[in-house]
């Protein structure tokens, strides 16, 4: 076999058989195949597109290309959860110990930051002492001790995908469905939970501007998983402006405990109730209905709040340390003002995040650091009514930052006009679930 008949055959349209993708995916990853073979057959899928078929064998041999979580002895309630990327999406750290609380086991590896949008592995790091690089063994103690473990992916964790992303990522073929599907769900199946639940964002501030084209994202990935034997659900929700208030990593962590204890903003409870209850539903085979009233029970009655400090606990977390130290280092708010009256018509959740990102709350290179600390409050979002000079959102730049570019950036990102907007959607559609 050879690739460049591989490459050819894509071209013109054609399907390839599974061990043709295996050649492709194998040699790639073990370097026989070299980067310009790869990124001409990733351009003609851009352009060709793949068969279910395709996408099926290519999720699976990158699956297959490295380490995969055995999960197999915690039984059939293990459920993993899935966020295509947002800004403020801090949905794992109340989500995950609403599903725990309720009997589903959560062992989740999670990723850092990316561009604009944020990373759960960044966000935990705030907590003083919570380790994020676990053993394989250490990773399945704590998910069957606990019913919950959230931990850095490990780096062997299908490589192929990895390989892959990085040479899309400059090579102009991120944007392919069947190419993110693939890459997504690759990582899913290697982590092993028999239930994923999948949240794909779409609006300003997600990779799929369209609820159309989201949807269509859903639809693959929901049949790549069941293809795979396990239970999958995806919801098509709303990233058209950030969710929640807080964007930054100590912030978030803030606002999510907020969330725990009863308080917090409503979007975010709201989807958070949501996602769990489509979580509880696969791992559990309750109906939604039913998923939603218990989820609902369990963030009320603190038993989620509870199921967090023991989580956070039993990876080295101290919830203590990090509420005391950030009373202690005075971190305060910039105030950022209207800078005309009207109603907020649009917020581009893109640019906020990268307002975040400027103030040191992600990073500009791979590699750099995280400022904790930094991140901003949002304190208007669309829909509201307001005063020219009226504060709207509150800064906090990381040591040494200069606010004034994250301000720019902010307030370039937001309209105001005279008229209200529409209300949007929070969840526009569900896709898959128990079959
Ligand atoms: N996230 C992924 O993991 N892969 C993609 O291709 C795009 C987003």
């Amino acid at each position: 076999m050879r690739a460049v008949d591989l490459i050819e055959k894509k071209k013109r349209g054609k399907a390839l058989a599974e061990e043709e993708i295996r050649f492709l995916i194998n040699g790639f990853t073990a370097g026989s195949v070299p980067d310009y073979q790869m990124a001409a057959w990733a351009m003609a899928v851009c352009f060709q597109g793949m068969t279910a078929a395709e996408t099926a064998a290519l999720t699976a041999a990158m699956a297959e290309s490295g380490d995969r979580a055995d999960l197999t002895g915690l039984g059939g309630r293990t459920v993993d959860k899935h966020s295509t990327g947002g800004v403020g999406d801090k949905t794992t750290l109340i989500v995950a110990p609403i599903v725990a609380s309720l009997g589903g086991i959560v062992a989740k590896m999670s990723g850092r930051g990316l561009g604009h949008t944020g990373g759960t592995v960044d966000k935990l790091e705030s907590i003083p002492g919570y380790q994020t690089e676990l053993s394989p063994a250490a990773f399945v103690r704590q998910a069957q001790d606990v019913g919950l473990v959230v931990a850095g992916q490990s780096g062997n964790l299908a490589p192929a995908d990895k390989k892959l992303y990085a040479l899309r990522d400059v090579t102009a073929t991120v944007d392919s469905i069947p190419l993110i599907a693939s890459s997504v769900m690759s990582k899913k199946l290697a982590a092993g939970s028999a239930s994923i639940v999948l949240d794909v964002k779409t609006g300003s501030g997600a990779f799929m501007k369209t609820p159309e084209k989201a949807a269509e994202l859903a639809e693959e990935m929901v049949a790549i998983g069941r293809a795979a034997g396990r239970r999958v659900s995806a919801l098509i929700t709303n990233m058209d402006l950030p969710l929640g208030s807080a964007v930054g990593n100590g912030l978030e962590v803030e606002e999510a405990i907020a969330v725990l204890q009863g308080r917090g903003p409503r979007d975010l409870r709201q989807l958070c109730l949501h996602l769990a209850a489509e979580m509880l539903s696969l791992c559990r085979g309750w109906t939604p209905e039913e998923a939603l009233a218990q989820a609902e029970t369990a963030l009320d009655g603190g038993r989620a709040l509870e199921k967090m400090k023991e989580w956070i606990a039993a990876q080295g977390g101290d919830l203590e340390a990090f509420a005391a130290g950030r009373r202690a280092r005075r971190i305060e708010g910039r105030p950022l003002a209207a800078p005309k009256s009207g109603y907020i018509t649009r917020m581009d959740a893109e640019k906020i995040g990268i307002s975040a990102v400027l103030l040191g709350a992600g990073r500009a290179a791979k590699g750099d650091a995280v400022d904790h600390d930094a991140g901003l409050r949002i304190l208007k979002k669309t829909g509201s009514c307001v005063e020219a000079g009226e504060v709207i959102a509150e800064l906090y730049p990381g040591a040494g930052r200069d606010p004034a570019e994250a301000e720019a950036c902010y307030l370039a990102g937001l309209t105001i006009e005279e008229g209200a907007p529409e209300p949007q959607p929070l969840i526009y559609q569900k896709i898959g679930g128990l079959e």
